[in-house]
């Protein structure tokens, strides 16, 4: 059977079967546009078919990985919909590129030069007698003439003479390029219009131009005396068969005809609206970062367990307290009853709070979570495994230097560096940075700490350093029974996730959901606002359903 490559990933689709002890090694479609996925089984490989329903997953998550680059676009195709968004959030883009270019509009207005244009019209009659025959047939002939007589106006043979009799500072040529002529059509009359900066100059240009070219075609017209002579000693008299009179003379505009201060602006507006779009676009375009809960949890396959909003108030006030009302306080209860119901078969006690890189909020959620859950009644500890930039006590205002790492250089028992929070929340601060964290966080002692943690307490939170970075937290992460991933909204890219999720995949590290950080605050009721947030699917016994189910059934 013929295969077409559509692309390589390192792990299966988390609910596609791929053969016991094999190592799924690419994806490709049949002929029979069916997916496929090679395997190698020791020695050989084999060919498996994917279930329908995957099929769409693997086909999406390939294509879309096709080029580096397009792969990196993965998932920020606009919809009209999309684009409005993307546009009110980028309102202030949008408005400097459109005050930008009514602003270019109107110094570019402000600094042309006015040009006045003067009008001049000629009439083309045939020298003919008063017989009505030869007057049509002079009709005739001067309107079969007279488009060609405009293309003469701009010539040099015109340009040329009233250069030299107007004494003006040009050329002929440029002269004629700003002249226009034109005979409409089915007349016999030709406009003459002339451009000048000043507008007496301009009149006076169209009538001078206007009386050359009326010599000039008559000298044209006019046949050259090859004839015999009628009578001797009597030369022939050759007259033109055209005459051209003015009808009407050229005067002095009153008013320049650029530049056009309204025309300006309208294209100024029109042209920012079309930068805003363009740029906007490209910015959402270039822009991988995680917009909303579905969008991260299309990419994750992970249940979104929580999302926080944004407050301004977060770094002048860290800690929320149960009794809040703000939405942050409202997210992070939420975040705690997902938690709690989540896994309910196999609940961990350890629980590591990480994300892919520096500020997402892992500290602020992991502060906040054990203090929900401390208020909740939950024997609670948190611990502080950011050996690299431990915050923690800082933000409790508590004791930094005897903690964690007091306890694993053998110098303190646990609960002789234990400090207190209130609502019985346990802090085991860093203790003194260390110079070899990683070491220090994947060793046996650490797990030995963890859990004598975890028979004390109910729940042990763990705030760490970020994933990408260092390597202390994938070390941590198979110490911990769960991790939950901050995500940064708007801000941390789509690669960053993935590489994070595969990172603690790939030591075994258990993630149990994401939290996405620093949402966009929905409008309206906070009690209502998280209501759309995306149930993470919980497994009791071999059900799956969903929390708020599970509360209605208690
Ligand atoms: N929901 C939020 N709204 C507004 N600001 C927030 C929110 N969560 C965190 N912040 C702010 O973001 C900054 C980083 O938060 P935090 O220290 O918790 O991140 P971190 O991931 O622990 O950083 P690090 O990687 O340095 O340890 C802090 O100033 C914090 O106040
Ligand atoms: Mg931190």
């Amino acid at each position: 059977m013929r295969h077409a490559y559509i692309g390589e990933r390192s792990t299966p689709p988390r609910s596609g079967r791929v053969l016991p002890g094999s190592h799924p090694t690419g994806w490709y479609l049949d002929g029979r546009h069916r997916a496929v996925c090679r395997a190698d089984i020791g020695g050989g490989s084999v060919d498996r078919d994917v279930p329908a329903p995957m099929f769409s997953r693997v086909h999406r998550e390939q294509t879309s990985r096709l080029g580096g680059f397009l792969g990196s676009l993965e998932g920020c195709s606009l919809d009209l919909h999309g684009f409005l968004k993307a546009l009110s959030r980028r309102w202030l883009t949008a408005v400097v590129c459109l005050v930008l270019a009514i602003g270019a509009a109107v110094a570019v207005t402000a600094w042309s030069t006015p040009e006045y244009e003067a009008r001049t019209q000629l009439f083309v009659a045939a020298r003919t007698s008063e017989d009505t025959t030869q007057l049509n047939q002079g009709q005739s002939f001067s309107q079969a003439r007279v488009q060609s007589y405009a293309a003469i106006v701009s010539t040099q043979r015109v340009t040329g003479p009233v250069v030299r009799e107007l004494k003006l500072p040009t050329t002929p040529e440029e002269l004629a390029s700003r002249i226009t002529a034109e005979a409409p059509l089915n007349t016999v009359l030709i406009n003459i219009s002339v451009r000048d900066t000043e507008p007496e100059r301009a009149a006076r240009i169209a009538n001078a131009v206007a009386a050359c070219f009326s010599a000039v075609i008559e000298r044209l017209e006019t046949p050259a005396p090859t004839g015999p002579q009628r009578k001797p000693g009597t030369p022939p008299e050759p007259v033109s068969p055209v005459s051209l009179g003015v009808t009407q003379m050229a005067v002095a505009p009153s008013a320049p005809v650029s530049p056009r201060p309204l025309l300006n602006l309208a294209a100024g507006v029109l042209g920012g609206l079309l930068l805003a779009a363009g740029i906007v676009f490209l910015l959402e375009t270039l822009d991988t970062s995680l917009k909303t809960t579905q969008a991260l949890g299309e990419l994750t396959e992970l249940p979104g367990l929580g999302a926080i909003p944004y407050d301004k108030n977060a770094p002048g006030q860290p800690l929320v307290t149960a009794a809040g009302h703000s939405k942050r306080a409202e997210a992070f209860r939420k975040l705690r009853t997902n938690l709690q119901f989540a896994q309910v078969d196999d609940r961990p006690r350890i629980i590591m709070v990480t994300s892919s890189v520096p500020g997402e909020g892992k500290t602020n959620t992991s502060v906040n979570l054990a203090l929900s859950l401390a208020e909740a009644g939950v024997a609670t500890c948190l611990v502080d495994a950011d050996l690299r930039r431990p915050c923690v006590a800082s933000t409790f205002g508590l004791v930094r230097d005897a903690g964690l790492t007091t306890v694993l250089i053998g110098q303190a028992r646990p609960e002789d560096v234990m400090q207190k929070a209130g609502n019985g929340l346990s802090v085991l601060a860093s203790g003194a940075i260390p110079p070899n964290p990683t070491e220090m966080l994947a060793s046996a002692r650490m797990s030995e700490v963890l859990h004598d943690l975890a028979d004390t307490y109910e729940v042990v939170i763990v705030d760490t350093a970020p994933l990408l970075p260092v390597a202390d937290t994938i070390g941590l992460a198979p110490l911990a029974q769960g991790t939950l991933l901050v995500v940064r909204a708007a801000k941390t890219s789509r690669d960053q996730v993935r590489t994070a999720v595969e990172a603690l995949n790939r030591v075994g590290g258990r993630i149990l959901g994401t939290v996405f950080n620093m949402a966009a605050a929905p409008k309206g009721d906070s009690y209502a606002a998280y209501g759309d947030l995306p149930s993470p699917r919980i497994s009791v016994g071999r059900r799956e359903i969903a929390p708020m189910d599970l509360a209605g059934e208690k």
